[in-house]
């Protein structure tokens, strides 16, 4: 699946504008989900987190005895919910259904264990292969396995196959198993729509089975839904009849037996949506939406590319796409960007529907690199699945990292394959040096609940994971990488797979291809450990080592990866490669340079590390970029900043040199390094923005932008955006910062825009892709009027982003009495819909006028705050948001007393929440108190060469 954050993420990239400052984007380290740890109780001393491999209390066996494995399903499920008009209150949120499973007994027992939760279930019966009765001397449920134990009077014997029919009941539940979403037709007609959600573990929500990826089987459904509605599962329609049951009538709709697959990939869907329909010749390809959504063509380009996806993945793999069906299907706020399921994908409607005329660029590639990312899985995830949840990197880093691949096919003028450097790599690099979370791989006995395997869906598994692949991908060759990949899942279609499997298939195409790389001693360093190393070359002594890099603390332990070098010395386009796998320093020739020439390592960042260097190749390096700084490599020269702001803060090297990297952006205007730059740059400003040191920064990161606005002005003027792709996100950029740091042009280009919008309400003469950035720089320049104005567009609008936008643009406002004002309203249901009331309160924090009134307002309102559903109202968001630029030791204070005060009426994701800001502002005390001076006087000192010259 696509996590909510993975989305979150990158939308950020574009939302999080709020301030002045804040429209700088966002510090990768806040936007990733932070991965679970364990539970430190707050010090103010530096903590040392300890791997979560450390097993905390003993919890109930997870695992089913495995004595029996099942093999086929038939499902009976029956849901009553109306699609249309009877409103919500009206509806019965039951469903109900009977189940009988076929499976066979590989060791003698007379207990049958079986998942089941939240259902009321009733035994039916147990038989034999010839029909004969098994007699149950009773049943029980067992709340903390999830599982129902069946008793029974006979032991079942091995070898033979047995049946059990169960009837259930069950309820919606909120997001997952079985659930409705209400939404508007044509913003007036109440709809609904049921579906499911069940990975990891929720199918047991819907129907008792065993609920293990590695037990699969065939799935026969029948859905029984009003009639009037549309019934779809994984597999296509049968059969269909009408039937009166209680007067009332309903649709029979029966499904194809499915593939043999895992119980996390069953979906149902009951809507009245409609759909647009494409007939590939082996399979049919349905894209369903509510039907305004497809008159609006606003799936169209979400259809138009599965096509050609699936076309590269079958290519790709090796293996024909197994079904005569797949459809797409966007639901109203799922909790994800979308899941996977065979045959019958589900999409988070925002990010699902697309209209070029109303969506930005970022949108675009979020929505098609989650397209590519979900129909990855049919084949890893769905087709070959990992043996457990412990190893559920290797369905999510294949699907992240060829994802990319993918869309380079589809898109080529993107150029994807470069982007997923700062879109998923850097930021992960970031934050797997903030602490040491779990390696990507980890034991089996490691995943000792379901809130374990939950917590698993993080970053790691899904950008590190991608970037582990990409490293291999590099190190063996893409062709050979690919027959490793065709290899493996040939051998292990419709069955499960550890990773020790995946290398030896990779190990094999090796061997063939006359190699001698030995795969999986190279990639157990990465999978199995945390973190990544830091190397280190001395380019005079031509030594070079390895250490595990942590940003905040040493490390215990003498961690070793066996690290891919390639690198290349200045005036050679000749690139040497190295396998470093000790720990050094060892001296080797390949790393000396001579007196003029410099060494670069780790080319494009194909290797998940980072690289420091002895200063006088860091000086050269920085003379290069200054000189010619195409000599470099696009990705690398945004590595290199990436690389230098990260040693930075882990004291390997001056925070000057890291600032010095950005200096010669002047002349450059790709995107990767502007990316790096800002995200890094980012930091300092929501450091400083608050002190005198903030004066400087501003001037420099106008002096920075300026060149970068003025190549982009006639663009922005007339309010179009460049033709490449890459361009259209620097020319964001361009925008955001120029107007961010008071650029007086910027400033007056989006005030004499609004004005226009103002003056006629009816064409808005403001590009997409820079909306928001408009409305908030107009809006934070003005006051009152615009205020008022954006605020009635924001009731009008009737396209989800651009409510958004404004919603957030609103905040940006100097005013402080207009800010609480706002503050107040996003707790006012009638004016901020509940589920947008976290993120407007964290939008007025981004402002630096908002950020102390936002403090108080959660302080003071925390009662009606934490009265709210958690479903609606995050806690460990709305505390990240608040705190983020904490870092004095009265805020410091002040969250202590917080901490006190509500311990007991936070959640646990809050009381986590309020852990991390403790940490997160200790450290950026730290960091402000070593670096500024240096930094003040840095930016002084680069400011008045500006008014020198
Ligand atoms: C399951 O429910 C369906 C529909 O109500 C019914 O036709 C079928 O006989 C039931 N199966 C069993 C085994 O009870
Ligand atoms: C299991 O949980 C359900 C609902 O949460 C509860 O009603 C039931 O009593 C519990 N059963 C046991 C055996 O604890
Ligand atoms: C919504 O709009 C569509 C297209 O304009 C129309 O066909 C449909 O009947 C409308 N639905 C309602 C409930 O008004
Ligand atoms: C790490 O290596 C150093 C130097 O070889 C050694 O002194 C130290 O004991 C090692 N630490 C661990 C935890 O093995
Ligand atoms: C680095 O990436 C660029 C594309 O950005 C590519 O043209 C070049 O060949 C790559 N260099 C190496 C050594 O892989
Ligand atoms: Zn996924």
């Amino acid at each position: 699946m696509s996590q909510g954050v993975y989305i979150s993420k990158r939308v950020a990239v574009v939302t999080v504008t709020v301030t002045a400052l804040a429209l700088l984007s966002v510090i990768a380290m806040v936007i990733y989900h932070r991965v679970r740890t364990e539970e430190c109780p707050p010090s103010l001393l530096p903590t040392v987190v300890t791997p979560a491999s450390v097993p905390t209390k003993p919890l109930a066996n997870i695992w089913l005895p495995g004595n029996l494995v099942p093999e086929s399903y038939r499902i009976y499920l029956q849901t009553p919910l109306h699609t249309r008009d009877i409103g919500v209150h009206n509806q019965n949120l039951n469903f109900s259904g009977n189940s009988t499973v076929k499976f066979l007994c590989v060791e003698a027992t007379d207990r049958i264990v079986i998942h089941s939760r939240d259902l009321s279930v009733t035994v039916k019966g147990v038989r034999d292969g010839h029909g004969r009765a098994v007699p149950v001397k009773g049943f029980q449920q067992q709340n903390d396995t999830d599982t129902i134990q069946i008793e029974l009077s006979d032991t079942l014997r091995v070898g033979r196959m047995y049946y059990l029919t169960t009837e259930f009941e069950g309820v919606y539940h909120n997001s997952s198993g079985m659930f409705m979403r209400g939404y508007k037709e044509n913003g007036t007609e109440e709809r609904y729509v049921v579906a499911s959600h069940m990975e990891p573990t929720d199918a047991r929500r819907v129907f008792p089975c065993f609920d293990e990826p590695a037990m699969k089987a065939v799935f026969t459904v029948t859905i029984i839904h009003r009639k009037g509605t549309i019934a779809l599962s994984n597999m296509a329609q049968k059969d269909q009849v009408e039937k009166e049951i209680d007067g009332e009538a309903w649709l029979i709709t029966e499904f194809y037996p499915t593939v043999k697959m895992s119980t996390y990939l069953i979906a149902f869907v009951v809507s009245n949506f409609e759909y647009k329909e494409t007939n590939y010749g082996r399979y049919t390809l349905k894209t369903w939406a509510r039907p305004e959504a497809i008159a609006g063509g606003f799936v169209n380009y979400a259809h138009s590319i599965a096509g050609d996806i699936i076309d590269f993945f079958e290519d790709y793999c090796g293996i024909e796409y197994p079904l005569n069906k797949i459809d797409q299907i966007a639901v109203p706020k799922l909790k994800v960007g979308g899941m996977e399921n065979w045959g019958l994908i589900v999409y988070e409607e925002e990010t699902f529907l697309y209209d070029a005329r109303l969506s930005t660029t970022l949108h675009k590639e979020l929505l098609a690199s989650v397209v590519a990312h979900e129909l990855a899985h049919q084949w890893f995830g769905n087709l070959v699945t990992m043996s457990w949840w412990n190893e559920v990197w290797l369905k999510e880093g294949f699907s992240t990292f060829l994802s990319y691949l993918a869309l380079d096919k589809v898109e080529p003028t993107w150029n994807t394959k470069d982007l997923i450097v700062v879109h998923e790599i850097q930021g992960m690099l970031h934050l797997d040096s903030e602490d040491v979370f779990h390696p990507l791989s980890l034991g089996e006995e490691d995943i000792q609940s379901v809130s374990d395997i939950t917590d698993l869906y993080g970053s790691i598994v899904y950008n590190k994971g991608a970037a582990v692949l990409r490293m291999l991908a590099d190190l063996l060759s893409m062709s050979v990488f690919e027959k490793g990949v065709q290899s493996y899942l040939k051998a292990f279609q419709y069955k499960t797979a550890y990773s020790e499997d995946l290398w030896i298939h990779f190990q094999k195409a090796v061997n063939d291809s006359g190699g001698h790389i030995a795969v999986a001693e190279i990639m157990t360093t990465w999978t199995d450990q945390s973190g990544y190393p830091v190397v280190t070359i001395n380019t005079k002594s031509g030594e070079v080592s390895q250490k595990h890099f942590l940003l905040h603390q040493e490390s215990e332990y003498n961690l070793t990866w066996q690290v891919p070098i390639k690198l290349m010395k200045s005036g050679s386009g000749d690139i040497k490669f190295d396998l470093l796998t000790v720990l050094g320093p060892v001296s080797k020739p390949l790393y000396r340079a001579d007196a003029n020439e410099w060494i670069l390592a780790n080319i494009n960042q194909t290797g998940y590390y980072r690289v420091n260097y002895d200063p006088e190749n860091w000086e050269k390096l920085l003379q290069q970029l200054e000189t010619d700084y195409r000599k470099i490599p696009v990705i690398t020269r945004g590595q290199l900043i990436d690389d230098a702001f990260s040693l930075a803060r882990a004291k390997h090297v001056n925070i000057t040199l890291a600032l010095r990297t950005t200096k010669y952006l002047l002349n450059d205007t790709e995107y990767i390094p502007w990316s790096s730059a800002l995200t890094n740059l980012q930091y300092v400003v929501s450091m400083f923005d608050r002190s005198e040191v903030y004066g400087p920064v501003k001037a420099y990161l106008r002096k920075l932008i300026g060149p970068l606005y003025d190549h982009f002005e006639s663009v922005t003027m007339n309010s179009t955006i460049p033709d490449s792709h890459s361009a259209q996100y620097t020319h964001n950029y361009a925008v955001k910062f120029a107007c961010a740091s008071d650029l007086p042009k910027c400033r007056k280009m989006a005030i004499s825009l609004f004005d226009r919008w103002r003056k006629d309400p009816t064409t808005n003469p403001i590009h997409t892709n820079l909306k928001l950035t408009v409305y908030c720089s107009a809006i934070a320049a003005g006051g009152e009027e615009e205020w008022d104005f954006a605020w009635e567009m924001f009731q009008k609008a009737r396209v989800m982003l651009e409510k958004h936008w404004l919603r957030l643009a609103l905040a940006c406002t100097k005013d402080v009495w207009i800010l609480n004002r706002y503050l107040e309203y996003s707790l006012d249901t009638d004016k901020i819909s509940s589920e947008d009331c976290v993120s407007t309160i964290n939008a007025v924090a981004k402002n630096v006028v908002g950020q102390p009134l936002a403090w108080n307002f959660v302080r003071s309102r925390w009662s009606d705050i934490s009265q709210k559903s958690q479903e609606t109202i995050s806690q460990d968001e709305l505390i990240e948001g608040v705190t983020e630029r904490f870092s004095t030791t009265f805020e410091l204070e002040q969250l202590w007393m917080f901490h006190e005060e509500h311990l007991n009426d936070l959640s646990v994701s809050g009381k986590r929440a309020l852990t991390d800001a403790l940490e997160r502002t200790q450290k950026n005390i730290k960091w402000v108190t070593e670096n500024k001076r240096t930094v003040l006087e840095w930016f002084r000192r680069e400011v008045s060469q500006e008014s020198n010259s």
